[in-house]
């Protein structure tokens, strides 16, 4: 009983500030609509009989007024069953910058009355106000964030950009996500969904299409993101998590390499699920109702498009996933392989070769000496497979010879066999005064690679000097695609519409971001405040996070410039990148009148929570002391480091390592105003639905204007 009053009590307060009925048994999910154009906007609803079937038949009626007394377009739908009883459609022929109601109904049972605004024309100069979301992690956590825009924002926020991350494909992934009783996720089919972690820290990733349409229905059964919905039209891309955690195209990366991960199924069952329950103008047919097909789903799908809003903004929308290389350093790179050799290093550096030859890796060719040691070459395979064994249980013998014989061939690190003979209790066969003679060049192992299957030294914690020698090689002989995030058409399309827009401002939509993720460990602003155990072999340059731009430079420099090239934002005048992924807030100034904003999440574990998490669980890094306290000022040490040496030219202007919310932008025809709303991390397990009120105490607003190019903070 005192739940049930709790609930309704819910629905009071909600609608007292929705003004529109709740979700009902027939429309359990409500109403949402998205891709706004100046004449027309996709509805969505799904429809359901109370005995769990799905009618046949929808009717759907647009209004100009909340009282839905002036219809000026009604249409009957059929209910395809094979969508769960989805319901998406668009509706044209609609009048430009205008409010319009819509509900459904069928059998005298109707739906909520959801809101939605039409874009207006290229040509009106109108001031547009959008609010930017991501990350909306359901698991353990609430969305006071969207209670505190629906209380501030009713009437005028035009629409919402959502740049991914809409669901978590994981039931529980300890590392950042922690259920409780009222806010879990649990799979019908659980066959079909893949196991991950064990014993009580066992959980689920989604695989079939059941999975994901159970995330779905459980995010969406949330009354307040139900409330969001109703109220705007929201434009929606996808990041990872939509699919599959650091997904690059259909390969998953639970396992780091010690299996194939790719997946083209599981895929296209997720991308199935997000056409169906976001408000995409993606799997419609010509009639504009929902029919998904194969040019929709990987490798096909085309998520990236642009929305014309006025005059004064051109929204650009980016897949940063589906076209994405692999990761530049696979997960299962081996440590002690010479990824480039002294040739190739001498080449790319020139002249200042010699002086800085000495700080690379000396190897062995063991194609070479290995002939010539047979008993040298046998035990370092053995190690080798010993590592592979003691990283992948699951390896075959026989298998793990051969990669352990396939690693130990060609150029291997003598820092490496050293390191390895020394932990498996023999002598190490190369002391200093041998090393002296032997060719340099930059082992995995110098890029942080510590393991045979990590992700530590491949997606996250990569040493940035050697890492970026090693990314220029390969974007020298793949000219370019190693790192061409966008794939080919996306880039020319991208390079097309961002050129050649009229519009005043230019915003360049990422699901991650451009800005700098790196900790100069040698800054010595930085290197004063570490203890004297913190371990030598990270006190240089570190990118944290090289699964986003930072860990593709030159694609990076592409679009920033450097002090040598130009980028092609800087031929867009008034470019705007906002980024999402991060779980942070920053503002970033990329030099040359480029910046970029990144409002903090909704909902999802924050990316200062999630290093402190995972350095306390890492063997190496839990031993430092004092390393809790280093890592309070997460958000410090990426700024300081941002403005040092190590990188250039991005500056970050401010940043958050532990706050939710959202950002709200005001564009007009000679300003860009950001508005930034956060609220402490500690509140998101607490849920506030039954006291909105109260947040307005737990928000801060934090402002910004662009003018003229300049972007500065407005002080209230
Ligand atoms: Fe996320």
């Amino acid at each position: 009983m005192r739940a049930f009053l709790r609930s309704a009590g819910v629905i009071v307060v909600l609608c007292a500030v929705a003004g529109v009925a709740a979700a009902n048994d027939y429309f359990p999910q409500s109403v949402a609509s998205g891709d706004p154009t100046a004449t027309s906007v996709v509805l969505w609803t799904r429809a359901v009989t109370p005995d769990g079937g799905i009618p046949t038949r929808v009717d759907l009626s647009v209004a100009t007024d909340a009282a839905m007394t002036d219809v000026v377009a009604t249409r009957a739908i059929d209910v395809d069953a094979q969508y769960d009883g989805v319901v998406k459609v668009k509706v044209d022929d609609l009048m430009p910058y205008s409010d319009y109601y819509y509900q459904f109904s069928y059998g005298g049972n109707s739906s909520p009355i959801g809101r939605t605004r039409t874009a207006p024309t290229p040509d009106m100069d109108v001031d547009v106000r959008f609010a930017v979301v991501y990350c909306q992690d359901y698991v353990g956590r609430y969305y006071n964030a969207y209670l505190k825009m629906l209380l501030d924002h009713d009437e005028d926020i035009d629409f919402i950009v959502h740049l991914g991350d809409y669901i978590y494909e994981t039931t529980g992934d300890p590392q950042f996500q922690d259920p409780s009783d009222e806010r879990k996720i649990e799979f019908e089919d659980t066959e079909g969904a893949i196991p991950l972690g064990s014993g009580d820290d066992m959980y689920y990733a989604a695989a079939s299409l059941s999975n994901y349409r159970d995330i779905y229905r459980t995010y969406r059964s949330d009354e307040v993101l139900q409330q969001v919905h109703e109220r705007w039209p929201m434009v929606v891309i996808w990041d990872d998590h939509e699919y599959s955690d650091d997904n690059w195209g259909a390969t998953a990366t639970y396992f780091d390499g010690r299996t194939d991960e790719y997946d083209v199924e599981r895929k296209q069952n997720a991308e199935r699920a997000f056409y169906e329950w976001v408000p995409i103008d993606v799997g419609l047919d010509q009639d504009g109702e929902l029919d998904i097909t194969a040019a929709d789903l990987y490798p096909n799908a085309m998520i990236y498009r642009d929305l014309i809003y006025g005059s004064n903004l051109h929204l650009v929308l980016t897949d940063l996933r589906n076209f994405r290389p692999d990761h530049l350093i696979r997960e299962d790179a081996f440590p002690g392989v010479v990824a480039v050799d002294e040739q190739t290093l001498a080449g790319i550096i020139g002249e200042g070769w010699p002086a800085v030859r000495e700080s690379f890796d000396p190897y062995v060719d063991m194609d070479v000496l290995g002939g010539g040691l047979p008993i040298f070459q046998q035990t370092l395979n053995l190690i080798a497979a010993n590592l592979y064994m003691m990283e992948n249980p699951e390896l075959d013998f026989f298998e793990a010879v051969r990669l352990g014989e396939e690693a130990m061939s060609g150029n291997v690190s003598t820092t490496f066999i050293n390191l390895a003979f020394a932990e498996a209790g023999l002598i190490p066969p190369f002391p200093p005064e041998t090393q002296a003679g032997l060719p340099r060049g930059i082992s995995y192992l110098l890029m942080g690679k510590q393991a045979v299957y990590s992700d530590l030294g491949s997606r996250y914690f990569v040493v940035k000097d050697t890492f970026d020698l090693y990314a220029v090689v390969g974007y020298l002989a793949s000219g370019g695609d190693s790192q061409e995030v966008y794939g080919s058409q996306q880039n020319a399309w991208l390079q097309g519409t961002l050129l050649l827009s009229p519009a005043t401002w230019k915003v360049l939509g990422h699901s991650f971001m451009m800005t700098p993720m790196v900790i100069d460990f040698t800054n010595p602003l930085i290197a004063a405040l570490l203890p004297p155990e913190f371990p030598d072999f990270l006190r240089t340059t570190m990118v944290i996070n090289a699964e986003d731009f930072n860990g593709l430079p030159h694609k990076r420099m592409e679009l920033l410039g450097s002090s040598t090239t130009s980028g092609l934002l800087e031929f867009v005048d008034n470019a705007v990148v906002i980024s999402g992924d991060i779980h942070a807030t920053f503002v970033t100034d990329h030099q040359n009148g480029i910046y970029e904003i990144t409002p903090p999440a909704i909902s999802s574990a924050t990316s200062g929570d999630i290093v402190i998490r995972t350095a306390a669980s890492d063997p190496i890094l839990g031993q430092i002391p004092g390393i809790e306290q280093i890592l309070e000022n997460f958000a410090l040490l990426l700024q300081i480091s941002s403005m040092g040496p190590a990188v250039s030219p991005s500056d970050i202007l401010y940043a958050n390592t532990f706050s939710h919310g959202y950002g709200i932008f005001d564009v007009s025809s000679d300003a860009f105003d950001i508005l930034i709303q956060q609220i402490s991390s500690d509140e998101i397990g607490t849920s506030y639905y039954d006291d909105p009120e109260a947040l307005n105490d737990l928000f801060t607003p934090l402002m910004f204007e662009i003018r003229d190019g300049l972007l500065s903070p407005v002080v209230q």
